[in-house]
Parts: C-alpha cells; structure tokens; sequence
C-alpha cells in the first residue's frame, strides 16, 4: 500500500473517533466541587482589566463554608445527554455530605424557545427535589429565553432577574445577598446592573454571561459571580477555532477565560462549561458540569 493511502486511512480513522468522541462526550457529567473566597482587591475600582487564574480547590482553606451552593447552567433541554435524573441524584449526593443552602440555574433552559416546554419539564424535576429538602431553588434568564413569557414560574424555580434576596451565613448567621441580572440576548444587547447598591454585606451575583461583569459600574460589582454562557467553548478546536471565528461577540474568551475560577478586577468568578449543548449535539474536550461552589466570607 502507498504511504499515501496509509496516510488518507490514518487521517479518516482520527476523523472517524473525533466524531464518535463529540457525540459521546456530551454524556460525561463532570460533577465538581469549587471554592470562592474573597478577593483581595474587591474594592478596586480600576479602569484596567485585571484577571487572575484561581485553582476551583484550595488546599490552605481549613474551615466550614459559609455556604454551599449547588449551581449549574445552560440546559439547553433538546441537546441535553444529561438527564434531569442524573441531576437530581448529584444533588442527593451532594446533600448527603454537607446541607445544600441553595440551587442555583445560570439560565439557557433550551436553544429553540418552541421547545422550551422540554426544558422546564428538566427544571422541574429539580424543583421537586429541592421542594423535597426544603432548598430554595433561584434561576435567571440566559440569551436563549429572553423571549419566554412565565418561564421562572414554568420551569419552578424563583427568578432572580434583576432582584435580591438574603442568605444567611452558616457559620457567623450573618447576611450573605444572592442578586442576580437577566440577560438581553445578542442581538441588541443591554448589559445590566446590579440590582442593588454593595453595602457592607457580600455580595453573590448570577449573571447568565461572564462578560456582564466587564460592564458594571466599577464602584458597585459583586464580590462573586456565577456564570456559564460559554460552554466551556463546548468543543476545543485547534488555534482556539472557537472563539476566534465561531462566539466572536464575547470579550473574555479573547482574554482566555472560558470557564473554572477567575479573580477579575476583584471579583470571585466562577464560570460553569453547563449541561447541554447548543447548535449542533457535540462536545469536546468540553465536558457537562455541574458544581457544589463553596462560597468563604
Ligand atoms: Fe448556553
């Protein structure tokens, strides 16, 4: 046989299993655990963008969180391989090590909003499990459900588009806010602010896409967000494909963040890679993630 037809087999094969691998990728549940503390300079107000790596675990930290949030994002229902029973039981699993204080949804509940009923069927689910323990369960919206009517009250959890409640601290009692911002979709964007001036009390903002956090005012951001959007860019290609030519609307992919734990402009940040998929049914080097995010006061 010619080198090059050996060269054309190989090369077909590769092409072959990458494919097999998107497809099966997007069953891999990578069910994490996270740690946030404060950032040291939470009270920057620099006009600089500053972003630092964190590792999701830390080692030094030796205490109890102030709370444990359960969070993930982007169901995208329709092309969701993970199923809201595999949620449920990472909750129950979850719960059976440490209490849950919250359940939170970073918002995506299914790409074509025609199939929307699917998706809060998935989120349903997960609000009679919480129902079941007594954890209140928040979401907000993400660019794929600015055009659902009700869809908090559909899908069963409680919105947090643009309002606050309070949390209390598990081990100090003291009050911890949990705020949120909707999203606007990308075509003619608005980038929200938080709904709610920083006061003394930390403060815990659920922002759909991380690249909010570039748009708030600089004196009043929250010292942590959650987020997803990204996907993790749901599948790696080489020279970041992705990003450069696929999502070019968002600005801190162009910057490397993607998805894990960022301290930027003093901001705690962790950004789920979600559950499902959007546009095509595919995966790689991406897997679906939900989280147990320990926050540290
Ligand atoms: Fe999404």
């Amino acid at each position: 046989m010619s080198p090059v037809y050996v060269i054309l087999i190989i090369l077909a094969a590769f092409i072959l299993l990458t494919l097999i691998w998107c497809l099966a990728e997007p069953f891999f549940l990578d069910f994490d655990r996270v740690q946030l503390t404060l950032s040291p300079s939470r009270d920057a107000t620099s006009d600089e963008l500053s972003i630092k790596k964190l590792s999701l675990l830390n080692k030094d930290i030796n205490k109890e969180p102030d709370l444990r949030i359960f969070f993930f994002s982007d169901v995208h229902a329709e092309f969701c391989a993970i199923s809201s029973k595999r949620i449920c039981n990472a909750l129950t699993e979850a719960q059976k090590s440490s209490q849950i204080d919250a359940v939170i949804f970073g918002g995506d509940i299914a790409n074509d909003p025609d199939k929307c009923a699917v998706g809060y069927r998935y989120l349903n689910k997960i609000s009679e499990w919480c129902k079941g323990y007594d954890i209140p369960f928040y979401g907000i919206t993400g660019n794929h459900d600015i055009t659902l009517k009700g869809a908090s009250e559909a899908a069963g959890f409680t919105s947090l588009d643009n309002r606050a409640v309070d949390l209390t601290s598990r081990t100090t009692g003291s009050k911890i806010v949990l705020a949120g911002v909707s999203d606007s979709g990308r075509l003619n964007r608005v980038w929200k602010q938080m709904p709610l001036k920083r006061g003394s009390e930390p403060v815990i903002l659920a922002a759909h896409n991380p690249d909010n956090l570039l748009h708030l005012d600089k004196d009043n951001r929250p010292d942590f967000m959650l987020s997803g959007h990204f996907h993790g860019g749901q599948m790696k290609l080489p020279f970041r494909f992705e990003h450069r030519f696929l999502r070019t609307k968002d600005l801190l992919p162009k910057k490397k963040v993607v998805e894990g734990a960022f301290d930027i402009n003093g901001t705690t940040v962790f950004i789920s890679r979600g559950l499902g998929c959007g546009v095509l049914p595919f995966r790689l080097f991406s897997a679906p993630e939900a989280s147990v995010v320990e926050i540290y006061i």
